[in-house]
């Protein structure tokens, strides 16, 4: 399901590769796409409008409205709803309206609003598709940025034999998949990502935590892998579970047993993000059997855990990055500056504690990032699914320095 979430407007004109767009539609959908079909009024005679709304399991749109009841196909929503605009087959006289703006169906209103990215698979006789005209066309729609996907040599519909015939459907598939997915910056890069509290065991019923919720390192995770990342996620407790099948997540309960495994994986990792809220003490001692009341008082001795962060600083080598979180209640900048350097950080987010609804538990959060050359950018109070972007994207700018 390689294209799972993803929205394709097909544009279908009057060719006789139309019959095609049918398989290239099944094999969309086959991929996990959302497809909406736009159709000329010539291509309607090449394949029925009942076969590509059934294939594509929404109406299909010829006209500016319905006569019936006058309801308007607007070309702007369309333009708006798709992540790719997919011409297939792409007449020479759709191509032609295209590169000059010859607005006369809704397949070329559409193509002329579209904000999103092109894709055009010219389909027509050789000499017809060898004409100046029509390759002067085609190099303007290149000019606009638009992709085309180049037409094979083979046997054409008129008996004729050389270049013009439409890409298979499964070539055109391959190509829109690999559109996706260059687009993506994370690709081919692994990345640790710590979260969630740790548990540090009193007795078999007890233990010191804290409130953190975990939804900021999986909100991160989760923005991570949709770039492309193979993520690694060390998860402490917590009521989450990823739903990208490129991140693998290794449950622990005790800051000992995270810091195991973020030092197992970090070497073959490009990136760590420390998001977790690592409890700073453990007690001394842990009673196998559960504590009793007592009257006397009752004192639990604590001794610090191991700096994960400040380990892994230590390990880091050239090319890899580290990322930190520091939650300040008082100098916040200085404090967080101090983390920088003690812990061998790329950059600190900064969380503020003084801003309602940012924080443990809240579903937004308020940030900071600063870097280890001291630049400092301030972000609004947004949800964390939000601020995940916003942190995904300094990871990927400081990937891109290096
Ligand atoms: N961190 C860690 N291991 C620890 C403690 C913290 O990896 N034992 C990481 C956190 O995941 C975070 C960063 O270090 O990315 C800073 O955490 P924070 O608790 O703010 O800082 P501390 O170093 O514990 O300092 P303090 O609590 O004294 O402010």
């Amino acid at each position: 399901m390689k294209l799972k979430g993803k929205n394709i407007l097909l544009g279908i004109t009057g060719g006789i590769a139309a019959y095609k767009a049918a398989i290239l539609v099944r094999l969309l959908v086959k991929e996990g796409a959302e497809v909406k079909v736009v159709m000329t009024r010539l291509a309607k005679e090449f394949i029925t409008p009942l076969t590509m709304a059934t294939l594509s399991k929404n109406p299909i749109l010829v006209e500016f409205f319905d006569p019936e009841n006058g309801q308007w196909n607007s070309h702007v929503d369309l333009g708006s709803w798709s992540d790719l605009f997919l011409i297939a087959p792409a007449t020479a006289n759709s191509m032609g309206k295209m590169a000059h703006a010859v607005a006369d169906n809704l397949l070329i209103t559409t193509y002329l609003s579209a904000k999103c990215p092109v894709m055009i698979a010219p389909a027509m006789d050789l000499d017809m598709f060898q004409h100046p005209a029509n390759l002067k066309n085609i190099e303007t729609l290149k000019s606009y940025g638009n992709l085309i996907v180049e037409p094979e040599s083979g046997e054409l519909a008129s008996g004729l034999v050389g270049k013009g015939r439409m890409a298979e459907p499964e070539i055109i598939t391959e190509n829109v998949i690999n559109f996706f997915s260059s687009k993506k910056k994370l690709k081919s890069k692994k990345i640790l990502v710590t979260a969630g509290p740790t548990y540090e065991p009193i007795d078999p019923v007890r233990f010191i935590g804290n409130y953190s919720s975990g939804k900021m390192g999986y909100a991160i995770a989760e923005v991570l892998a949709s770039q492309g990342a193979e993520v690694i996620l060390v998860s402490g407790p917590t009521n989450l579970e990823p739903s990208n099948s490129l991140i693998t997540k290794i449950n622990v309960k005790t800051a000992q047993e995270m810091y195991t495994e973020s030092v197992k994986y970090f070497p073959e990792c490009n990136v760590a993000i420390m998001s977790a809220a690592v409890a700073d003490f453990k007690p001394v001692v842990y009673f196998d059997k559960k504590v009793k009341r007592g009257k006397d008082e009752m004192q639990i001795k604590l001794e610090p855990n191991k700096d994960i962060a400040a380990e892994l600083g230590k390990m880091k080598k050239k090319n890899q990055k580290l990322i930190g979180f520091a939650l300040e209640t008082n100098n916040e900048f200085e404090n967080a500056k101090k983390k920088i350097r003690n812990k061998n950080l790329d950059f600190i987010v900064l969380n503020s504690l003084n801003e309602d609804g940012a924080g443990f538990g809240y579903d937004t959060n308020k940030i900071s990032i600063i870097d280890n050359e001291n630049n400092q950018t301030n972000f609004d109070l947004k949800p964390k699914k939000e601020v995940a972007v916003d942190i995904v994207n300094a990871v990927i700018e400081t990937l891109m320095k290096s």
